[in-house]
């Protein structure tokens, strides 16, 4: 190994440090799809995935950016691939996502001397918080082979659509794959590595934990159309002349807040609210608002969305207002691989020497989507702070990063291992 895991654990703390200051507003970190700092971070990450030993760094149609290593003795080997995002909500904390990717730049880094009978690809995803356009996972989506042409439609708010995205970017649109990267069967699997976001390894006092599945969420954007009018001359008399969409809005979101705490398990969160025409002394005409509702079971979410959108349009007839879907999009509840979690819980037991937790994510996750086309296994990292993230205070230890980096290396050594030992049995058949 060319250096001790504390030592590249520091240097992946410095590196998260660095990209954090590559962003579109300045005293921040917010780095949506294909914004223009994003040209930036692929240089960095770019340079850092050479110095690894990574070749045939490029950067796909969609934007994600890739590096290989090839197997040992063998070009064009089925690919381990490990990896997550590199775009970020506005301001946003540093290790979110990015954490992921400069993990497997230092395995691939920590390995880059050591025999492996597969590929080892490292990916930073460019998309997967869904706030450009309102639909998440666009680098891994593209990845799995599972844009479809209503993603493709979405169009952010300045009205341009995907497709005008990657071009602005410098890359061509008409390379947007309809297929996946690569058939299942030239990758051995997907291990990605993130903070957990969440409380649960920090009240248990683990540095990891193994995700066994990630929860399905809703996400909506809906519009409640009124009346403008004159805020001063309409009178507010049982609401009979006004028809004010914020208010009927803000009733909404109580409601969706109130319904979603009955309901055990449950999250619901409006972030979003846009109103028109936003002008202290008119009623406001039309707002609109988003909904992001997620659950571990996709029953209990689905009929709690039925539920969720059946008050919005009793409280739009209540208040004389119109209710609208603008846009959903629905991502079921996704199993990770349990070989692959098995075989990371023992690797995360031995090298921590206890007992690794196991948790379901609340958060998506890039392993979402590819847990359908490969074998997927994802790993947390322990968030302190109460597991604040989506904010600037958002943290890591360097420790945890260190244990977390010996984990990766020490899984990817077990499945060559594996490997190795399947290749001699056949061999000796
Ligand atoms: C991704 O960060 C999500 O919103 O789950
Ligand atoms: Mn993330
Ligand atoms: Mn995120």
């Amino acid at each position: 190994m060319i250096a001790s895991s504390s030592s590249l654990a520091e240097h992946i703390m410095a590196r998260c440090d660095v990209l954090s200051t590559l962003t579109e507003e300045p005293g921040e970190t917010t780095r949506p799809f294909l914004c223009p700092s994003a040209q930036q971070v692929h240089d960095a990450v770019r340079a850092w995935m050479c110095e690894a030993g990574l070749t045939q760094i490029h950067v796909d149609a969609i934007g994600n950016l890739i590096g290989r290593r090839e197997a040992t003795g063998r070009i064009g080997a089925p690919a381990l691939v490990l990896g997550s995002h590199l775009d970020t909500v506005p301001d946003a904390g540093r290790y979110d996502g990015i954490l992921g990717v400069l993990l497997g730049v230092a395995a691939a880094e920590s390995l880059r001397e050591t025999p492996l009978p597969f590929a080892l690809e490292v990916v930073g995803f460019s998309e997967e918080e869904g706030v450009r356009f309102g639909v998440p996972y666009l680098g891994s989506r593209a990845f799995a082979g599972t844009l479809s042409p209503s993603h493709l439609e979405r169009r952010d708010a300045n009205g341009r659509c995907i497709a005008d995205a990657v071009a602005a970017f410098g890359l061509d649109p008409t390379d947007l794959p309809d297929g996946p990267y690569r058939p299942a069967d030239m990758l051995r699997g997907y291990i990605e590595v993130h903070i957990e976001q969440g409380p649960a390894l920090e009240h248990a006092g683990a540095p990891l934990g193994v995700v066994t599945a990630i929860a399905g969420q809703s996400r909506l954007q809906l519009r409640f159309g009124g009346r403008p009018g004159h805020a001063g001359t309409t009178p507010m008399v049982r609401r009979a002349l006004r028809r004010d969409a914020l208010a009927g809005a803000s009733e909404y979101v109580l409601a969706v807040e109130a319904m979603a705490e009955e309901t055990p398990g449950a999250v619901a969160t409006v972030g979003q609210m846009a109103v028109i025409p936003g002008v202290g002394n008119v009623i406001p005409g039309q707002t609109d608002l988003s909904l992001d509702l997620r659950h571990a079971d996709d029953t209990t979410r689905r009929t709690l969305l039925d539920a969720l959108l059946h008050a919005a349009y009793q409280i739009a007839e209540r208040r004389g207002l119109e209710f609208h879907i603008l846009s959903e999009t629905h991502q079921d509840a996704v199993p990770m691989d349990a070989g692959l979690s098995d075989r990371l819980v023992e690797t995360v037991a031995t090298i921590t020497m206890a007992a690794c937790p196991t948790l379901v994510s609340g958060a998506g996750h890039d392993a979402a989507i590819l847990a359908p086309h490969v074998p997927t296994a994802l790993l947390f990292v322990r968030s302190p702070n109460g597991g604040l993230s989506h904010h600037p205070d958002e943290a890591v230890h360097a420790d945890d990063v260190a244990t977390a980096l010996r984990a990766l290396i020490a899984i990817i050594l077990r499945l060559a291992a594996e490997c190795a030992s399947a290749g001699t049995e056949k061999d000796s058949t």
